[in-house]
């Protein structure tokens, strides 16, 4: 059984996210998707619980993708549980610096661990969770980018 990890802060998940989630999916027997408290991201909109219980949602009806958190180093995650193969999306070039950069450190920290790159679709290059809170709570539309589930959440988010 081949079990892929797709890591990531997902406050919240987009599409672009979903997108890297479900081709990995086809690729592994059994994908984690594993959410992180990313200590470098300050303030997150959404709790690990609230992020966690939000993709569930969104994954019910793929059988091979499991929801999980996590707080620490990844490459300690990877060590305590076998699971040595991460999966990490690439939507442009400007996003390849900071990817390598991670993938050598964890590699050097814990030499098993090997790190694969999905391209996201060109359509959902641009989109990133930073910019659909920054446009939601700016009273943009964000339909195009979160599915409904989420868009909800956010919205309860910036009126409360
Ligand atoms: O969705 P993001 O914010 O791009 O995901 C980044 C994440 C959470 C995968 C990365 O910051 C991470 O792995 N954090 C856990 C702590 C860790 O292992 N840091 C060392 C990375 S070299």
């Amino acid at each position: 059984m081949s079990t892929a990890v797709y890591p990531g802060t997902f406050d919240p998940i987009t599409y672009g996210h979903i997108d890297v989630a479900e081709r990995a999916a086809k690729v592994f027997s059994e994908l984690i998707i594993l959410v992180m408290n990313n200590r470098a991201k300050a303030q997150t909109m959404f709790s690990v619980e609230e992020r966690v219980s939000m993709i569930r949602n969104v994954f019910s009806n793929i059988p091979n993708i499991r929801i999980s958190s996590y707080h620490g180093l990844l490459v300690d995650y990877a060590r305590s549980t076998g699971h040595n193969v991460i999966i990490r999306g690439l939507r442009a070039v400007s996003d390849f610096e900071y990817e390598m950069t991670m993938a050598a450190a964890n590699r050097r920290m814990y030499d098993p661990f090997d790190t694969f790159f999905l391209m996201t679709d060109t359509k959902y290059s641009f989109i990133s969770s930073s910019l659909v809170k920054e446009i939601a709570v700016n009273g943009g539309k964000i339909d195009p980018w979160v599915p409904e589930s989420v868009k909800w959440e956010i919205l309860k988010k910036i009126e409360n």
